[in-house]
Order: C-alpha cells, then sequence, then structure tokens
C-alpha cells in the first residue's frame, strides 16, 4: 500500500528532503509544512508553521500521514517529534530531551565529556564577575556562547579581551538573545578547517552519510554578516571517506551511546559541526537535524534511496545498513533577496529560464501567487550543480545561476572556490 509522508519546515532543506522523498515508488502522497513555492509543485502544501506542535499534530492525522519527516530545530525544542510519536506516528526526528545536543551547548559539552569526545575546553557560567575572572585568566583569543538556542547567532569569536567582555555583558547582563543568555559559554578558540559530518542514527547504531562545507558569511572571502548559509559544497577536498568514517567512530558513536545511557536514545540526523585542528577533528557543536544549505548539495549526490533509510532510522532501525559511499559532487549557490541577511525585501517576481542538466533547483523563500513565483525570504533558491568532481558541479552550479534573476538578487562567486 502506498505511504502518505509529511515533511515539516519550509526551506532549501525540507524542498530537497521532499525531492528525495518523492523519488520512492511505495510514497503514494507527500506533504510539506507549511512548504514553500518549490514543495507546492511536488507535494501539497500544509498551512502550518513549524512549531505549532498542536497544530501540526492535528494537520498530520487530519491529512492521514502515515510517517513524519521533521527537518527545522526550532520545532525539535518545542518537543513536535514527541508530540507526533504520542498520537502513534512514526517520526524522523530527535525528541524534545534528545536534541538537547542542539538546544543546549552546555548540555552538548557535558555528553561529549562524558564521552570523551574531543572539543574546545570550556566552562559555564551565569554570573558576569566569574565569567569575567575566567576570561581575564584565560585570555585573548577565546568565544562566547550563548547556551540556548539563538537563531544561529549566539556565538561571538573574541580577538581580544575587551570583545569578550562586551559580549559577556551582553548575554548576562543585557541579555540580547533572551532566555538563551541566561547562561554562557567560555571556551578556548580553536583554528583549522571546519567541516559538517551528517549521519543517520536509529537510537544505537550510526551511519554516516557525508561530509559538506558551508559558507555563512554574505559577501565573498568571508567577509560581512553571518547569514543562514550562503552555499554548500560536497566532498570537502580536505577530509576524505575514511576521515568520514573515522568520525562515525570516534565522534558520533560515543556520544550516541551516551545519549542512550542517559535515557534520551537520539532518533535522527546527527550533525556534527567539527573544526580539523593540528591536534585531529574537535567538535564545535551538534545539530540534532540536517544543515541547511548543506543537506541541499548532498541529497543529489546519494546513490542510495533516501527515503528507505529515513523510515529505517524511525522504525525497525540502521543495523546492517552500510555506509552509502557517494561518488558525485556537489555545489549549492545560495540566491538571496536584496539587503539579506538585515531587511531582506520580499515580493519581487521570480524569473528561472531553462536549467542544464546536472541542475537542480531547491526552493527555500519563494511563494506562488496567480501562477507567478514570487520571493518570500531572505534565502530565495539554492541552485545546485552535480558532477563527478567538485570543479565540474561548480561550474554547472554558476551556469544555473545564469538562467536565473529577480529583482535585487545577490549571491556569492566564491562559493567552492579554491582551498
Ligand atoms: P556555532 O554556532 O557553535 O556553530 O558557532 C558558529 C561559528 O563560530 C562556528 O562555525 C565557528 O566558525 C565559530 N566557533 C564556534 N566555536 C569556536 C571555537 N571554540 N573556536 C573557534 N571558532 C569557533
Ligand atoms: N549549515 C548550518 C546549519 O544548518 O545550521
Amino acid at each position: 500500500m502506498g505511504m502518505s509522508v509529511l515533511v515539516v519546515g519550509s526551506g532549501g532543506r525540507e524542498h530537497a528532503l521532499a525531492w528525495a522523498i518523492r523519488r520512492n515508488a511505495r510514497v503514494e502522497r507527500l506533504a510539506v509544512a507549511p512548504g514553500n513555492g518549490g514543495t507546492s509543485e511536488i507535494a501539497e502544501n500544509l498551512p502550518v508553521q513549524p512549531t505549532d506542535v498542536a497544530g501540526m499534530t492535528r494537520a498530520a492525522q487530519e491529512w492521514g500521514a502515515d510517517f513524519v519527516v521533521v527537518g527545522p530545530d526550532a520545532a525539535l525544542g518545542e518537543g513536535m517529534v514527541d508530540a507526533l510519536q504520542g498520537v502513534g506516528l512514526p517520526v524522523f526526528g530527535p525528541t524534545q530531551a534528545a536534541a538537547r545536543i542542539e538546544t543546549s551547548k552546555q548540555f552538548a559539552k557535558e555528553v561529549m565529556a562524558a564521552a570523551g569526545v574531543p572539543t574546545a575546553r570550556w566552562k559555564a557560567f551565569e554570573d558576569l564577575e566569574a565569567a569575567r575572572r575566567y576570561a581575564r585568566d584565560m585570555g585573548a583569543p577565546l568565544v562566547v556562547k550563548a547556551d540556548g538556542l539563538a537563531a544561529g547567532k549566539g556565538v561571538t569569536v573574541c580577538e581580544t579581551l575587551e570583545e569578550a567582555e562586551r559580549a559577556l555583558e551582553d548575554n548576562l547582563t543585557r541579555r540580547i538573545f533572551g532566555e538563551a543568555s541566561r547562561r554562557v559559554i567560555l571556551e578556548e578558540k580553536m583554528t583549522g578547517r571546519e567541516v559538517s559530518v551528517f549521519a543517520l542514527v536509529d537510537g544505537s547504531n550510526v551511519v554516516p552519510l557525508a561530509a559538506a562545507c558551508d559558507y555563512k558569511r554574505v559577501g565573498e572571502g568571508d567577509t560581512g554578516p553571518n547569514t543562514g548559509g550562503m552555499g554548500a559544497y560536497t566532498p570537502p577536498e580536505f577530509f576524505s571517506q575514511f576521515d568520514l568514517a573515522n568520525t562515525a567512530t570516534a565522534i558520533l558513536q560515543p556520544v550516541v551511546d551516551e545519549l542512550r545511557r542517559r535515557g534520551s536514545p537520539f532518533r535522527g540526523a546527527l550533525y556534527a559541526g567539527l573544526m580539523v585542528t593540528p591536534d585531529g577533528p574537535k567538535v564545535v557543536e551538534f545539530n540534532a537535524r540536517f544543515g541547511d544549505p548543506e543537506t541541499e548539495a548532498i541529497v543529489p549526490c546519494l546513490d542510495v534511496d533516501l527515503f528507505d533509510l529515513l523510515y529505517a532510522t524511525a522504525t525497525d532501525g540502521l543495523a546492517g545498513i552500510r555506509f552509502p559511499q557517494s561518488t558525485k559532487a556537489a555545489v549549492s549557490v545560495a540566491l538571496a533577496a536584496e539587503r539579506y541577511p538585515s531587511t531582506p525585501v520580499l515580493g519581487d517576481e521570480i524569473a528561472i529560464g531553462e536549467l542544464p542538466r546536472g541542475v537542480v533547483v531547491f526552493h527555500a523563500g519563494t511563494r506562488r501567487e496567480h501562477g507567478r513565483l514570487l520571493t518570500d525570504g531572505g534565502r530565495v533558491l539554492h541552485v545546485v550543480g552535480t558532477g563527478s568532481s567538485v570543479s565540474a558541479a561548480r561550474e554547472l552550479a554558476y551556469q544555473g545561476v545564469q538562467a536565473i534573476s529577480f529583482r535585487g538578487m545577490h549571491y556569492r562567486r566564491d562559493i567552492a572556490l579554491g582551498g
């Protein structure tokens, strides 16, 4: 019998997941909530926000979902998975308790310490004076982090002690991230290249999927303010399949074992942000979900059926499933709206011309209105080129970009360019 699958979220990540799920012959109906102008072409969009737990649970039941895939961290933090499981649905994604590996930096650090996983030296503070003293003892450079979820903006890398003092006051006195600022983590600054590693986890077993690099700053050469991500590529030239397998064994598996031991087994996508330091890979942070925009690059490269893997993760488990090595490369370029990331201008019409073979476009901030495609968010589209090498994929991605236009469109020209 055909299955009805619901994907929760509205970004490029969710469009990419829906695109892959759609290819499985067992999937008969597909919905995305709330979705975007791209998902509406391949699925039914349900008008429910990803943080509306009660509304989503009702919508999943009324629509007749047999399986739900939860994309965004905000939904996980609200306990979306617990609620959907509570009405008897199989769900891809961790419970609220397991998602603390992302939603509380202090919890993540404690789990890493217990699991013996390498990460920056750190200490947590709620008291400004104590934090200041520790910062002075440690000396610059150092990193100040709000403990809770701060929409990806809670981290300040401080080159001087003055910067660190300001970041501490911003959090502990001014509470610039609200509740998330009540506690801060002070940690040593690490150096090296950054890589995102993604694995599927069924509570016990770890199946690594891929490694990718993303670009957070809005401007070329990593300048300007942070964004949700301006592009990504896979595989990183400095991180081999061997490194990926090692990360699964030495970093992901011990953390998964520790979470199970603590009574909150992790099921879903585990995302380790690593820094490849002179002393080997160390964890910068964990996320409890797929990355955005890394997922847009990884999904078209997979040689395995993603739906089968997601469903197995949530139901029978992943024991015996091999590490699905991919032979393809992909480069994803984000097309952003005017004035993104500060105050993006929305509502401009998007024109998409003929795309070269090997290019796929995943939508993020788009909507359809009277047959027209309009911008509806800061990151509008992710243009993904695939090929047998990163440079071939890059060439195609930028050819694809040339076929697209909207007023105020901007993007980085240096995604996946050199080391
Ligand atoms: P996070 O939100 O934890 O991913 O941090 C955002 C960014 O801050 C990371 O991608 C790193 O570039 C940087 N960062 C975080 N922690 C450290 C650290 N201990 N040393 C150096 N850079 C860091
Ligand atoms: N690529 C960054 C994130 O998904 O958080």
